[in-house]
């Protein structure tokens, strides 16, 4: 079966929206979010969020390889918490092909998320977890990675997003 959904790249709009809270947890969200975990799986991706496969509603999919990390689904997750300890960390995204920067981000945080059953959780992370859920949530907010770039980088940046728009 062919994906109706499909990656988007820079400097595809969609990127830049805020996504729409999910308020019905149907067969069609189910849809969504395994069309998500294929075109993740397809691009060898760790996490994406639903701006990223052009559907603007706040689902992210999240898959660290290990076990207890291993498909996950986070709906309107949101970050309550975010430690004032932070750490700079190379980053990529799946819609910023072949650009890596480092990204300054809480090492743990405590999210607020509901399942594909509708049912809220409250979660404490740290280490990857933490990095790709901050990253996710940005992008639901229509702020992507490159935006986080500390401003030394920034004119080096500026002409790979440059190559990747033409
Ligand atoms: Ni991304």
């Amino acid at each position: 079966m062919t994906n109706k959904y499909k990656l988007q790249v820079y400097p595809a709009l969609v990127l830049k929206q805020r996504a729409k809270e999910v308020l019905d947890f149907n067969q069609d969200l189910k849809e969504k979010t395994d069309a998500m975990f294929e075109i993740m799986y397809e691009y060898n991706g760790i996490g994406l969020a639903g701006n990223q496969a052009g559907i603007a509603e706040r689902i992210v999919v999240v898959d660290l390889g290990k076990e207890q990390d291993q498909g996950r689904v986070f709906i309107n997750p949101e970050i309550i918490e975010a430690g004032a300890d932070r750490e700079s960390s190379e980053e990529g995204c799946l819609s910023f092909p072949d650009i890596y920067e480092p990204v300054m981000r809480s090492k743990a945080i405590k999210i607020k998320y509901v399942d594909l059953q509708g049912n809220s959780h409250e979660e404490e992370m740290d280490g990857l977890l933490a990095r790709c859920l901050q990253h996710e949530v940005d992008h639901l907010n229509g702020i992507v990675f490159v935006d986080r770039v500390s401003k030394a980088r920034k004119i080096g940046l500026k002409k790979k997003l440059r190559n990747l728009a033409n």
